[in-house]
C-alpha cells in the first residue's frame, strides 16, 4: 500500500469519526463521546496529512510544522481552560475568523504558486486551470467574508463595539452590489487572472463580511454565530478543493451544512426570516428610536420578596444571562428546594436564546442539580404564566421583553416568555440598563413588576436568609403588588 493510499484510508476513518462526533454532540447524554470521536478523528487526520506532506517537504519544514502545531495547540488549550462559559460565543467567533483567514491565505497561495511556476501551469492546463482559478476566487471570497464577519461578531459579543445594527443608507443595495461585483470579478479572473483582480475580490469580500454582520442587531447574534460557523465550513471546503484534500472537503461540508441547519432552526425558534438574517438583516428597516415614557419603576427588598414567595402557590423562575454572570444557579437551586419544601410549586421557564449559548441555562441548572422535570422550554410553559402567583426574572431581560409584541421594536416578532401575565413579577438585576439587544424593557414599569436591584447571587442568598425568618415567624399576608391575579382569585 502506498503512502497516499494509506493517507486516503485514514481520511475515510477520520471522516466517519467526525460524523459520529456530530451525532454524539446532538444529545447531552452522548456529548462526551461525541467530543472523543472528534478528537480521535482530528488526530488521525493530522497524522495522515503530515505523513503525506513529509514526502514533499524538507526536514526543516517538518520541524517548523511541529513547532507551529505546538504553539497553536498550546494556545488553544490555554484559552479553552480559562474561558468562562459566558464568553464562549466570542471565543467561537474568534476561531471562525482564523478559519476564514486560513482560507484566504490558501487561496492566495494557490494563485501565487501556480503563477510562479510555469511547470505547474502546464500540469493543470486548459479548462482545469480555469477551474483552479474559480476555486481560488470562490475560496478567497468565502474566507474573507467569514474573516471580517467573525471579527465584527467577536467585537460585538465581547461588547468592544455596540451591538446595535448598523443602518447605512441603501444597505441592502450595498450587499447586492457586492455580490454582483463578486460575480463579475470571478468571471473576469477565470478568463484573465491577475493579482489586481484577486486584490479587488478580497477587498469586496472583506467589506461585505464586515457590513453583513455589522447590520445585524444584538438579538440576532446567536443566529449570526451559527451562520458564521456554517460559512467557516464552506471556506474550509473551498480550501479542500484547492489543496486537493478530500478530508477537508468532507469536514468543511459537514460543518457548513450542520451550521446552516442550526441557523435555520434558531431562526424558526426566534421567528426570524432565515434569508433576512443571512443577508445581513435584509428587509429590516431602522427601528424608530424608543423615546417612550414608560413611567416609574417600583423597587422591592429581599425580605418582601421572601414573604411574597412564602405565600405563593406557584412560582416560575426565568433565568437569563445575569444568572450566569452572577453564578447564582446554586442559591437558585437551594431556593427552589426550600420553596418546594414549603409546598410551593416551582418551575423554570427557559427561553431558547437565554444566556449566551444554546442550552446555556439548562447546563447551569443541571450543574446545580435542579431536577430536570421542573425545567421547561418556553413553548411548554408560556401558557401557564397567567395562572402563576410569582415570577422571578433572574438576570433575564431581552427574553422577557414585552416590546417584542411592538411591530416598531428591533426585537419585534421574537417569541418571549410572557412573564408579565403572572400576578407578581420580581426582576433581579443591578440597574435599569437594557439587555443584550439594547432595547428598553417596558416589563420593568408594569404595575405588577418590582425591581430587586443588586447582584443576583447576593439577592437570592438574602431571600434564603429572609425565608428562614419568615418561615420561623409564620408570617402571612402578601407583600407584593397588593392585588391578586384574576386567574388566581377563587382558583
Ligand atoms: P440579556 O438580555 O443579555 O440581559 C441580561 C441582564 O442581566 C442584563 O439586563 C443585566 O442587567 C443583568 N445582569 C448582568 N449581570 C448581572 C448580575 N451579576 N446580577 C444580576 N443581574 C445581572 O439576557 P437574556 O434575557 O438571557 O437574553 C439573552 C440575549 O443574548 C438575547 O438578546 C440573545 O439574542 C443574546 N444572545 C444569545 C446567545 C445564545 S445562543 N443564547 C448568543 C449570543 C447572544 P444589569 O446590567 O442592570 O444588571
Amino acid at each position: 500500500m502506498t503512502a497516499s493510499t494509506a493517507a486516503q484510508a485514514a481520511y475515510i476513518v477520520a471522516a466517519l469519526l467526525f460524523i459520529l462526533s456530530l451525532a454524539g454532540l446532538s444529545r447531552h447524554e452522548t456529548s462526551r463521546s461525541g467530543i472523543a470521536f472528534g478528537v480521535s478523528g482530528m488526530v488521525i487526520a493530522l497524522l495522515a496529512t503530515i505523513g503525506l506532506a513529509s514526502r514533499s517537504i524538507t526536514a526543516t519544514g517538518i520541524g517548523l510544522l511541529f513547532v507551529a502545531m505546538l504553539i497553536g495547540g498550546g494556545l488553544g488549550i490555554w484559552r479553552a481552560r480559562i474561558v468562562e462559559m459566558t464568553r464562549m460565543p466570542e471565543l467561537i467567533a474568534m476561531l471562525h475568523s482564523f478559519v476564514g483567514l486560513a482560507a484566504v491565505l490558501v487561496g492566495w497561495n494557490g494563485y501565487l504558486d501556480v503563477e510562479a511556476r510555469a511547470s505547474t501551469q502546464t500540469e493543470i492546463a486548459g479548462s482545469l486551470l480555469r477551474i483552479h482559478h474559480a476555486e481560488i476566487v470562490i475560496g478567497v471570497f468565502i474566507g474573507a467574508v467569514t474573516f471580517t464577519g467573525s471579527v465584527v461578531a467577536y467585537l460585538k459579543l465581547s461588547a468592544r463595539i455596540r451591538s446595535n445594527p448598523l443602518m447605512l443608507p441603501g444597505k441592502n443595495l450595498l450587499n447586492v452590489g457586492a455580490l454582483v461585483a463578486f460575480a463579475v470579478l470571478t468571471v473576469w479572473f477565470v478568463v484573465h487572472p491577475s493579482l489586481a483582480l484577486l486584490i479587488a475580490v478580497t477587498a469586496v469580500a472583506l467589506a461585505l463580511g464586515w457590513h453583513l454582520v455589522a447590520s445585524i442587531g444584538g438579538g440576532d447574534m446567536p443566529v449570526v454565530v451559527s451562520m458564521l460557523n456554517s460559512y467557516s465550513g464552506w471556506a474550509a471546503a473551498a480550501s479542500g478543493f484547492l489543496l486537493n484534500n478530500n478530508l477537508l472537503i468532507i469536514t468543511g461540508a459537514l460543518v457548513g451544512s450542520s451550521g446552516a441547519y442550526l441557523s435555520y432552526i434558531m431562526c424558526l425558534a426566534m421567528n426570524r426570516s432565515f434569508l433576512s438574517v443571512i443577508a445581513g438583516g435584509f428587509g429590516i428597516e431602522a427601528a424608530s428610536t424608543d423615546d417612550t415614557d414608560h413611567g416609574e419603576h417600583r423597587e422591592t427588598s429581599a425580605e418582601d420578596t421572601a414573604a411574597l414567595l412564602r405565600d405563593a402557590t406557584s412560582v416560575i423562575i426565568t433565568p437569563g444571562y445575569g444568572m450566569a454572570v452572577a453564578q447564582a444557579q446554586y442559591p437558585v437551586a437551594e431556593l427552589t428546594r426550600r420553596l418546594r419544601e414549603l409546598g410551593v410549586q416551582v418551575r423554570f421557564g427557559i427561553h431558547p436564546v437565554a444566556g449566551r449559548l444554546p442550552g446555556h441555562m439548562n447546563v447551569l441548572l443541571a450543574e446545580a442539580k435542579v431536577p430536570y422535570d421542573i425545567v421547561l422550554e418556553m413553548d411548554e410553559i408560556n401558557e401557564d404564566f397567567v395562572r402563576t402567583s410569582v415570577v422571578l426574572v433572574i438576570g433575564a431581560n431581552d427574553t422577557v421583553n414585552p416590546a417584542a409584541t411592538d411591530p416598531d421594536s428591533p426585537i419585534a416578532g421574537m417569541p418571549v416568555l410572557r412573564v408579565w401575565e403572572a400576578a407578581d413579577v420580581i426582576v433581579f438585576k443591578r440597574s435599569m440598563a437594557t439587555g443584550y439587544a439594547g432595547v428598553q424593557n417596558p416589563l420593568f414599569f408594569r404595575d405588577n413588576s418590582q425591581m430587586l436591584f443588586g447582584d443576583a447571587k447576593d439577592r437570592v442568598e438574602d431571600i434564603l436568609r429572609a425565608l428562614g425568618t419568615v418561615a420561623a415567624r409564620g408570617e402571612s399576608g402578601r407583600v407584593g403588588s397588593g392585588r391578586d391575579h384574576p386567574a388566581l382569585v377563587g382558583g
